[in-house]
């Protein structure tokens, strides 16, 4: 879609309005030590969140995930290897760390226990550090086979899923069918109730879509086997984070995917099947909504997405090309080319209302390096002239949408590695300074490179030092 000049000055989108929060935690903030933070990706997934987890987890004494399965991928380093993770929470690499899997996650058993096999062989000891809530859903192998039928049956509407079967299995969770890890204490309770479901689940493959069935006995026999392993890790995870701040120890909540995604308030229908944000964590632990702590939401200096569904700045020319390649935009769960456009800020300031973003963490600000103009777009212009300043929720008008852009100076100095704002070059900062204003909320960390000490702490929000604070902490413990 060709855009259009932002006809203003500044950022075009207008001073953040009545609908964004009146600056909720700045008061708060001020006084308060850093006991809970939340991390959420603020656009559709693939921002970073992981090297934003990594970097803090340290300084948390409980880790926690709590929405989607191993659709989500996160990279975390440990003795100089590199672990993918998609459902242990990224804490585990540290020993002080205990992590929970809430119940609003959907866990693959063998999944789960091929990570943790990988982290086992790459010398991180789990022990009694992982606990699994009972209430979470099982997604089992016909889950993953009705996923991938679904989406063939859909041809060009497909929504791009990754394949792993986390739609049908939240559909089952919905449909009040599901298996649930509590089933994981008891083997043989677990291993008929999962081939009643799967024998319903291959019914359904070969009636509505022609498909194979699974083979039950060699699925169940790899599935019991697992859950002999998994069957101890199920505990009350609420509880366990009460416990935490009752010894007045600190939690890290670690969102997956991204605002964008979300089921309700994400671009659906090409979106995850679970919610992304905030207030979800408050859900799926079973704790108080008043545990979470400030928010803060990982963005990218340009924006990715991958499957379906419209993406106003997307660029599908060699402009898109040379930020898939210098950003290295290949999927970590299914390896699948990303597509690839400019900071929207329309869609970022959506995600900051609805998420409630304290701040914001930018993500791979080198990657612009070198580029002569940086857009940012700003607006959504309708087909009769209108504006738009917010995503709607009509996906149809969302996609006749003409981007506004704004065109703001790029930088040839390297900002690689730099780790101080005042050794960026002007325009880089100029650039933090713009999607600030455009955001309503501060930039406080900026990475500017894939490495934990290529990250900057940035401005004078409150959050900037109880973010040092942490990060020092986990430095300095093992
Ligand atoms: P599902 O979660 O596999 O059902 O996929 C639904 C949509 O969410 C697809 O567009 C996926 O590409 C996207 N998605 C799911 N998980 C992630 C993620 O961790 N990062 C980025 N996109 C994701």
């Amino acid at each position: 879609m060709v855009p259009t000049r932002c006809r203003e000055g500044k950022c075009g989108l207008g001073p953040p309005g009545p609908a964004r929060y009146d600056a909720p935690s700045e008061a708060g903030l001020k006084n308060q030590s850093l006991s809970t933070l939340l991390i959420v990706g603020g656009q559709w997934g693939d921002e970073g969140k992981g090297k934003v987890v990594d970097l803090l987890a340290g300084g948390f004494d409980a880790v926690v995930r709590y929405n989607g399965g191993h659709n989500a991928g996160h990279t975390v380093r440990f003795a100089e290897r590199h672990f993918a993770l998609h459902l242990v929470p990224s804490g585990i690499v540290h020993e002080r760390s205990r992590c929970y899997m809430a119940a609003g996650m959907v866990v693959d058993p063998t999944a789960l226990a091929t990570e943790i096999d990988h982290l086992a062989e790459g010398g991180v000891e789990i022990g009694d550090r992982l606990m699994l809530s009972p209430r979470t859903t099982i997604l089992l192998p016909t889950h993953r086979a009705l996923d991938l039928a679904r989406e063939g049956a859909r041809g060009a509407t497909a929504i791009g899923t990754t394949g792993r079967g986390i739609g049908p299995a939240y559909q089952d969770l919905a449909q009040r069918r599901a298996l649930r890890a509590d089933s994981l204490r008891d083997v043989e309770r677990f291993a008929s109730a999962a081939r009643t479901i799967m024998s319903d689940h291959n019914d359904e493959l070969a009636a509505m879509f022609s498909a194979e069935r699974v083979d039950l006995d060699a699925a169940l026999a790899e599935l019991t086997t697992v859950a002999r392993r998994l069957g101890p890790m199920v505990g009350d995870v609420g509880a366990a984070l009460l416990g935490h701040r009752g010894r007045g120890e600190t939690i890290l909540f670690e969102g997956a995917q991204g605002v964008l995604l979300d089921i309700l308030h994400g671009t659906y229908p090409y979106v995850t099947s679970s919610s992304c944000l905030p207030g979800f964590a408050a859900t799926s632990c079973g704790v108080s909504v008043r545990l979470l702590g400030p928010v803060v939401g990982v963005m990218k200096a340009y924006v990715t997405r991958v499957g379906g569904g419209p993406f106003p700045s997307e660029l599908t020319g060699p402009e898109g090309d040379q930020l898939r390649e210098r950003g290295n935009e290949y999927g970590t769960t299914t390896g699948r080319p990303r597509r690839c456009g400019w900071f929207d800020a329309v869609a970022g300031r959506y995600a900051v209302q609805v998420a409630g973003l304290d701040a914001v963490a930018l993500m791979k600000l080198d990657v612009l390096d070198g580029l002569d103009t940086i857009r940012v777009v700003t607006g959504y212009e309708l087909p009769d002239g209108g504006m738009l300043e917010t995503l709607p929720s009509d996906l149809e008008l969302l996609a006749r949408v003409r981007p506004v852009t704004m065109d703001l100076p790029g930088w040839s100095a390297p900002t690689v590695g730099v780790t101080d704002e005042a050794g960026l070059p002007a325009a880089a900062r100029a650039y933090l300074e713009f999607l600030e204003r455009c955001l309503g909320v501060p930039i406080v960390l900026v990475s500017t490179g894939p490495r934990r000490e290529e990250t900057m702490l940035r401005g004078d929000s409150p959050l900037t030092g109880q973010l040092a604070d942490r990060i020092a902490e986990g430095v300095a413990s093992p």
